[in-house]
């Protein structure tokens, strides 16, 4: 079959990293990849074919980049979904369908949509706006608290030990959900073509700082069993099924202490546990993205070895224009790869770039990323 080149124009909504890190594959397959973004040159806008400045929200803005776009893709998931569902409608190509994004924008919903679909999640209530700590205890104590809206990165979940962590709350919309004691949590990336061609990346493991409810590093294989990891493969994929769409998702999940699955939430795009597969797998999660959006065959999703990626985040107390330290340190280091994201501004705890570690074995690789992240520092060039 032929077909003509470039093999189409992508837009894609948002210019972050994540969109920075798609540019490659679109350019080796001569796509034109444009990103729509608030800020004058976005790490994505630095390295695509075009950058529209805008809102993601704007409906203007939206309406420009489809009529740039053939096929219209996602960076984030907080975007103007109700816009994004017109444009669809009016027959624009979206992958994942936009409907899917405003499903998933909103956490409660997402777990409803599980629910209703068979798939385990931990139990949950809604509580809305209401601040009565009867309501809490009476759920029960350790639990999570976690906002409909709007969270990311931690933000908008709070873990509830006690009447004093409620003092704490977050004082929006939310729901409780039962605090899952496993302490394991994996994450398996899917990609999903149009004709319901899937494929699965093994499960990573999933470190998470506890203090700040963010990712400390992960990763590749996940350290469980044989018959866990498939297992995960296998709810993954019938949780990305339940969409009803297609396109790149990355699905968090949780072990419990009986060993069994529960699916945490799902991001409709490519995601922080899927950045090891750019070195360590045979075709990375932002090539599979792109054949998932161009309905190619999906490619092979083998790791070449054992992968450790963690991020990069800005050094508390400095803020700024970024300055690195530790590069020439790093460089020296064979099979360790930075990805810096090209953002002028460093804040502490911004996510700045990531780094991925390839080795033969888990306890060399977490040995070698240890010695690394003392000396590898990121921050602001002004102290605060
Ligand atoms: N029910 C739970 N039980 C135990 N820990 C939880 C629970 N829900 C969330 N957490 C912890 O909080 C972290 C962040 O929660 P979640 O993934 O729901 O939020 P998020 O803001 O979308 O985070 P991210 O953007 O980092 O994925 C989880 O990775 C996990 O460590
Ligand atoms: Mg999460």
């Amino acid at each position: 079959m032929s077909k003509s080149l470039p093999l189409a124009r992508l837009g894609v909504v948002g210019g972050g990293q994540l969109a920075r890190m798609l540019a490659p594959a679109c350019n080796a397959h001569h796509v034109q990849m444009t990103v729509l973004d608030p800020m004058h040159n976005s790490p994505a806008g630095q390295v695509a074919y075009g950058q529209i400045q805008g809102a993601l929200h704007d409906p203007a803005a939206l309406k420009t980049l489809c009529e740039q776009s053939d096929i219209v893709t996602f960076d984030l998931e907080n975007v103007g979904a109700d816009i994004l569902m017109t444009l669809a409608d009016q027959g624009v190509q979206m992958v994942p369908a936009p409907a899917t994004i405003r499903l998933i924008q909103n956490k409660f919903e997402q777990k409803r949509h599980y629910q209703a679909s068979g798939i385990p999640t931990a139990d949950f209530i809604d509580i809305g706006d209401n601040p009565d700590f009867a309501v809490v205890e009476a759920f029960g104590l350790p639990c999570v608290q976690k906002a409909h809206m709007g969270g990311y990165d931690g933000r908008g979940v709070q873990v509830i030990r006690s009447a004093a962590d409620w003092d704490k709350r977050l004082k929006t919309t939310s729901f409780l959900e039962k605090f899952v004691s496993g302490g394991t949590e994996l994450a398996v990336m899917v990609a999903r073509r149009a004709s319901g061609e899937m494929v699965a990346y093994d499960p990573v493991e999933m470190v998470v700082d506890p203090t700040l409810n963010l990712l400390d590093y992960l990763v590749a294989p996940a350290r469980v069993s044989d018959v866990l990891r498939r297992q995960a493969q296998e709810l993954a994929k019938q949780t990305v099924e339940s969409f009803d769409t297609h396109g790149l998702f990355g699905v968090e999940l949780f072990v419990t202490d009986d060993g069994d699955l529960l699916v945490n939430e799902v991001a409709p795009r490519a995601h922080n546990s899927g950045h090891h597969s750019i070195e360590a797998c045979v075709t990375s999660q932002f090539e599979n993205q792109l054949r998932a959006c161009l309905d190619l065959p999906l490619g092979a999703t083998e790791l070449r070895g054992v992968a450790l990626t963690a991020n990069l985040v800005g050094e508390p107390g400095f803020v700024g224009s970024p300055v690195i330290e530790g590069l020439d340190e790093l460089s020296q280091i064979p099979d360790a790869h930075i990805h810096l994201y090209g953002k002028d501004e460093c804040r502490p705890g911004r996510k700045m770039g990531h780094l991925t570690l390839i080795g033969k074995n888990h306890d060399e690789l977490i040995q070698r990323f240890e010695l690394v992240r003392n000396n590898l520092i990121i921050r602001g060039d002004t102290p605060q």
